[in-house]
């Protein structure tokens, strides 16, 4: 994406952005090991196949709420699902103003027009510096 925003500005790295996220995270995916699999959530998805499971939103809900009270957040968390399965989180900040083109107010017109038509019920707006985005979560099944 960072190759693409820089020759062609935002609405090529959209181009990128959308259209191989979720296919690239598919294909790392083939690549694990059976039972592990990687992939990014948040409260205010984008796309929705990347909304959160119950246990994951209640994850999520928590280190907003550690965040809110100026808590530096941990590098990753494990949570025991259940005897078999754990889910490691890496908290996603928005730590980059560049995140904030695509995130933030959006103030070019022709980007703003083609991430609603690509993602109609866009919730991944109006987010400022240091914000919680959201996480990347590493499910492990024994
Ligand atoms: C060029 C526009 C663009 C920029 C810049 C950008 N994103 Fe995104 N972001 C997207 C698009 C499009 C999606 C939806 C991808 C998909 O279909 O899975 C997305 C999805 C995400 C998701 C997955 C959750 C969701 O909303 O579906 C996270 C987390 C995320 N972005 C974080 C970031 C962070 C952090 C930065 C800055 C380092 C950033 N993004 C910069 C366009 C962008």
């Amino acid at each position: 994406m960072k190759k693409n925003m820089k020759a062609g500005g935002p609405m090529k790295a959209l181009d990128f952005c959308s259209q191989e996220a979720y296919t690239l995270t598919q294909k790392v995916n083939k690549k694990l090991p059976k039972g592990v699999n990687v992939k990014r959530i948040s409260m205010k998805y984008r796309n929705p196949a990347n909304k959160p499971e119950a246990d994951e939103a209640v994850v999520l809900e928590a280190l907003k709420q550690l965040k809110s009270a100026n808590v530096i957040l941990p590098k990753q968390i494990v949570q025991k699902v259940d005897g078999n399965t754990y889910k490691y989180y890496k908290p996603l900040v928005i730590h980059k103003k560049v995140c904030l083109k695509c995130h933030g107010d959006i103030t070019d017109v022709e980007l703003r027009r083609a991430i609603e038509a690509r993602y109609p019920i866009d919730k991944a707006i109006h987010y400022k510096m240091s914000d919680l985005r959201g996480a990347i979560v590493v499910t492990i099944k024994k």
